[in-house]
């Protein structure tokens, strides 16, 4: 949430910048901004997106070698010019961005206030620039120092990056509960809050943890604790490519990653499904087994899509496993009596590996001593290096703000642990264990199948464009998939929609239901089949415009249907890994016809790191 970058080195810091904050886009897009030092420091703020920036530094031909930028996701104040980063104190010596929040940023505005200090606009980022102004011309403190100092005084979360006009020599970043990193090129380096404007330059990236800074010079970086103890830091080598991370000739990010599925569930199986053997080989879990199945209790707890996933896997769990589960919000497991103790184990699953509150819910179950275990797809991501165990789903790098490939790539590692916790308690038979293994190995065709032809989606699509409600129904393993399908359309279209266990629309819902209201069923479990047709009977009693998702074998809802999306049949267990598929590009297909902006929906951005 919000983007930063950062450069100091040899060549024009205004074009590196630029283009890493349009690569971080994807993490907010309110406002933008940059400050570039040469002999002078230049700072240019404006509203709206990345290429508004662009235009403005073209015309001010702004250049220099050393810089920050900046791209917003507004919590506090408004989005607009004065409100966008980076800020400055009263003198305007120093340019600072920042993502998170500054919780305690009204006590230290109004303190601030009665020494004197006057504020353009309303964020807590122009409160900590102040802060550090403060500290620096009343003490007799360094720049460097004077940050530090006023970090200790800051509660909240944030991920820093600091230029000083009579300081060209350096960039001083610091990190709390907001991802940061440091890229190490050869006599230049770089600061990003994730790997993605790093990549075309260096593999080679050191990652801040919390309560840790650094001072970054042409010559080198100093990383020490907040309390100032010296750190030696380790190197990673970055995993991406820059490929990975363009959009390969489709008009959308979230085009290029609903087709990659097949390629993404493959990778994400690849050396762990091992077909020859019927067996499930998952090395992130090894060692971790025999507390997993003597769980008490499994809480997997995320956000957003990562939850829908959760719910699936709640189900495979139970079903394959035998182990008990629960599903929880992290927003709100953080905060309620969840009496979780050293019997538990939390499964936290996340995209990006930095959402503040699966973090939080992550942190609080650990200090309670539960095991936790996680499921990642950004690989050295802050919630990955805090499990105690874990899989990363290997789907590459997600930009689509509305995830994708990182949804069936997670259900695919739940279905896997399911399947190798099934065998290790002993509770799956050999002859389901060989069906699922053959079946979750056909999953990367059969969305391919799906792919190839996408016709009728788009037909659909077209005579729904406009139609102001959507509701979608689904049982058993396919409700999770009914509020993904959902959540998908409200995401980029902007059209609202409801998921609904179909049987629960009987309690609510079906007094929405008349001959405008279009009805998305998903029948692609046998085992609910009956009870789908009974639920889909009543929609069209109603007069409701019913879209079926049906596998070949449930001609029943087909026949009932206005419109038949066929899916390829598969196990039950496994449906949602290709149910959800024509639901992506449903919502995709609706979101382009309405002229929304796909990538970039309104008001949401790709990676939550405020509460
Ligand atoms: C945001 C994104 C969603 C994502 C959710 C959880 O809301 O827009 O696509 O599902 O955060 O993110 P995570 O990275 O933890 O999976």
């Amino acid at each position: 949430m919000c983007g930063i970058v950062g450069y100091i080195g040899h060549r024009d810091a205004a074009e590196i910048i630029l283009k890493g904050l349009q690569r971080l886009e994807y993490r907010g897009y309110d406002s933008a901004g940059m400050a570039v030092i040469n002999g002078q420091m230049d700072v240019l703020k404006v509203k709206g997106k990345v290429k508004e920036l662009l235009k403005m530094t073209r015309k001010k031909k702004v250049h220099g070698s050393l810089g920050i930028g900046h791209t917003r996701w507004a919590t506090h104040g408004e989005p607009n010019d004065v409100n966008a980063h980076p800020h400055m104190g009263a003198y305007r010596k120093f340019a600072l961005v920042h993502n998170g929040i500054i919780e305690n940023y009204d006590v230290l505005r109004q303190d601030l206030g009665q020494k004197g200090h006057h504020f353009a606009g309303d964020t807590d980022t122009e409160v900590l620039a102040h802060l550090i102004e403060e500290i620096h011309e009343m003490s007799d403190v360094d720049f460097t120092e004077a940050v530090r100092l006023a970090l200790t005084q800051v509660e909240g979360t944030y991920g820093i990056a600091i230029v000083h006009k009579y300081h060209p020599d350096r960039i001083i970043v610091a990190r709390k509960g907001s991802p940061l990193l440091i890229g190490i090129g050869d006599g230049e380096y770089f600061v990003a809050s994730d790997a993605s404007p790093v990549i075309e330059f260096t593999k080679k990236v050191v990652y801040l943890e919390d309560d840790e800074m650094a001072v970054i010079s042409r010559e080198g970086y100093e990383v020490s604790t907040l309390k100032n103890v010296p750190l030696t830091k380790e190197v990673h080598e970055l995993a991406m490519n820059l490929e990975q991370i363009e959009k390969g000739g489709f008009p959308h990010f979230m085009l290029k990653e609903i087709f990659e599925q097949p390629d993404t569930i493959a990778d994400c199986m690849r050396g762990r499904l091992i077909v020859d053997e019927n067996r499930i080989q998952l090395g992130g879990l090894t060692g971790v087994e025999k507390r997993l199945a003597s769980a008490r209790r499994v809480i997997i707890a995320a956000c957003g899509t990562s939850w829908h996933a959760g719910l699936v896997g709640e189900y495979l769990f139970e079903y394959l496993a035998h182990i008990p589960v629960e599903v929880e919000y992290a927003s709100e497991f953080r905060y309620r009596e969840t009496l979780i103790n050293e019997q538990d184990v939390m499964l936290v699953i996340s995209q990006s590996g930095e959402t503040a509150d699966t973090l939080a819910a992550l942190r609080q179950a650990r200090k309670r001593g539960a095991m936790v275990l996680g499921i990642c797809n950004v690989v050295g991501s802050t919630i990955a290096r805090e499990t105690d165990a874990g899989v990363y789903t290997h789907a590459g790098p997600e930009i689509g703000v509305a995830s994708t490939k990182a949804f069936t790539a997670q259900v695919t590692v739940l279905a896997m642990m399911a399947m190798m916790m099934g065998r290790y308690k002993k509770v799956l038979s050999d002859e389901l264990m060989a069906e699922l293994v053959r079946e979750l190995n056909r999953v990367p065709s059969l969305v391919k199948m799906i792919l190839r032809d996408t016709k009728k989606i788009e037909e659909v699509a077209r005579l729904f464009t406009y139609a102001p409600n959507f509701l979608y129904l689904g049982r058993s393993y396919n409700f999770p998939v009914a509020l993904e399908g959902a959540l998908k359309l409200k995401e980029i279209s902007y059209i609202h929609a409801e998921g609904y266990p179909a049987a629960e629309m009987k309690h609510g819902p079906i007094a929405l239901i008349d001959e405008h209201m279009p009805v998305v069923v998903i029948a692609a479990t046998d085992h609910t089949n009956d009870k789908m047709i009974s639920n889909v009977e009543e929609v069209k009693a109603r007069k409701g415009r019913i879209i079926a998702i049906s596998s070949n074998g449930q001609s029943e809802v087909g026949k009932l249907a206005e419109f038949t999306i066929t899916i390829p049949e598969i196990h039950d267990c496994l449906s949602p890994l290709v149910a959800v598929v024509p639901l992506q590009l449903l919502s995709y297909y609706i979101a382009v016809n309405r002229k929304c902006d796909v990538d970039q929906p309104r008001n949401l951005a790709k990676s939550v790191t405020v509460e």
